[in-house]
């Protein structure tokens, strides 16, 4: 792990701490720090803008955790998104800073600006595509003058998918050409529920989409090559064979974050991009018609400022129960699990993309506990871990990048599967082109 120093005394900072996603983080940088190898102890520090608030959750850790010592080691930082030099201070203290405040939309720049200008690795736990994507254009080359690395979406938006891809390129025995996945969450009979500052993110990220296609130009990519066989893309709400419920497509940043490190490892590393769609289970008839009721109202509500007062003032009433103002409860967390199947496609060793079908198949599995509150802490601790301990194998000399991008080269993959998200390769097949099987056979 990398060596603090008088001058930046600590390993990691995490900064949201008072929140509902930083206390569940907070408890896992205990955790890791109790088992960080004897010689070099994981020095860290809890971060927000209310001292008495911060002392309340190193408590309530530490009651929890049955770690008294949390009340005296770690360390309270106050600083404050809106007082610039109380973020500088913040971030000359630590080596990598893991920032849980959000919607980033709002709260976002200033901690990536104050991270670059004052030397400390950014981590976050954004599904938001506006902001990602222009952390992106505006950041990065300042970032790599600076040796900083701005790494957003190392949650559960957008780790299982993006690294999921990232691993079934690695498995397949070929050219991977194209992936389908299908997120499905199962929960127990309290169902489950995400926490009001996502309900927020995804108002306001739909109401801006237009800001998206903006950016995108900006950037002035070329569109990334077809290679293989292109894929035809189905439709807004299919009955999937694959996961045995109807399907939508999944509209959070995942699609967003994947192409950008397609992008990046086709662009920097030469390796062939992947097409990837990306779709999410809704269940039977039942919550497809519920799913198109209030689908229909969000879309209607989140054109207008009174829409969206209505939609961020009532998150239960407009989400059927999806998002609370209180968050889920700690039964809802522990009975809810997350499955990302992905189906890829390609060219076996030996035969040419250029020419034909795909003639090769390959099935994986990115499985773990629930995904807002115990994966994405999982995931954000293990990156911040990855940062301090392989820098070295990261691109580059800094700047701003997706995990899959960020992490390709290290061992963020087998840190998670040890740590409540797995990867597994549930099939792979090169049977004779005119008897490929139907996946959901399989
Ligand atoms: N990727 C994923 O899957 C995933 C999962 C969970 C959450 N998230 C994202 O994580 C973010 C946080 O979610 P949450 O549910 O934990 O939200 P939350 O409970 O509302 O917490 C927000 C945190 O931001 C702090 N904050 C607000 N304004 C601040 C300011 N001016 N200066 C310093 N701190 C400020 C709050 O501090 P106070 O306590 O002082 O108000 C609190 O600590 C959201 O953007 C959410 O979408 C993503």
């Amino acid at each position: 792990m990398a060596d603090v120093t008088s001058d930046r005394p600590l390993h990691l900072v995490v900064f949201g701490a008072t929140g509902f996603t930083g206390g569940f983080v907070v408890e896992e940088v205990a955790r890791r720090a109790a088992d960080s190898p004897g010689g070099s102890p994981l020095k860290w520090a809890v971060a927000g803008r209310c001292r008495r608030r911060l002392e309340d959750v190193l408590n309530r850790a530490a009651d929890r955790l049955s770690m008294p010592q949390l009340r005296t080691d770690v360390e309270i930082i106050v600083a404050d998104v809106s007082v610039e030099e109380s973020l500088a201070a913040m971030c000359r203290r630590g080596l990598v800073v893991l920032n849980c405040v959000g919607p980033y939309r709002f709260y976002g720049e200033p901690v990536v600006k104050a991270c670059i200008a004052n030397g400390a690795h950014y981590l976050d736990i954004c599904g938001e595509p506006q902001f990602l994507e222009r952390m992106q254009l505006e950041y990065h080359a300042e970032a790599a003058a600076k040796g900083v690395y701005v790494i957003g979406s190392c949650g559960f938006d957008s780790i299982p998918a993006d690294l999921g891809i990232v691993y079934t390129q690695r498995q397949f025995k070929g050219t991977l050409t194209a992936v389908e996945s299908f997120l499905t969450i199962s929960s127990g009979p309290e169902g489950m529920c995400g926490h009001d500052a996502t309900w927020q993110s995804a108002v306001y990220g739909f109401a801006d989409g237009r800001s998206l296609r903006r950016l995108r130009k900006k950037f002035g990519h070329r569109p990334l090559p077809t290679v293989g066989a292109k894929v035809i893309k189905r439709g807004s709400l299919f009955y999937s064979k694959e996961v045995q419920q109807y399907v939508i497509p999944f509209m959070g940043s995942d699609p967003s974050v994947v192409r950008r490190t397609q992008r990046f490892l086709h662009e920097e590393q030469q390796q062939s991009p992947v097409q990837y769609s990306a779709y999410v289970g809704v269940g039977g008839l039942l919550s497809v018609a519920k799913l198109l009721c209030g689908g229909l109202l969000f879309w209607v509500l989140v054109k207008f400022s009174l829409g969206r007062k209505l939609l961020t003032t009532f998150p239960s009433f407009f989400s059927f129960g999806l998002f609370s103002k209180s968050g889920p409860s700690m039964k809802q967390i522990e009975n809810t699990s997350f499955s990302m199947t992905f189906f890829g496609e390609g060219y076996a060793e030996g035969s040419d993309p250029s020419q034909g079908r795909p003639d090769a198949k390959i099935c994986t599995q990115v499985v773990g506990a629930e995904p807002g509150y115990v994966a994405t802490v999982s995931a954000l601790v293990q990156a911040g871990v990855t940062v301090l301990g392989e820098l070295h194998s990261l691109p580059g000399r800094g700047g701003v990048y997706s995990p899959g991008a960020a992490f390709n080269k290290t061992s963020l993959i087998n840190r998670l599967h040890k740590h409540s998200i797995s990867f597994s390769v549930r099939n792979q097949s090169r049977p004779p082109p005119d008897a490929l099987p139907a996946w959901g056979d399989a």
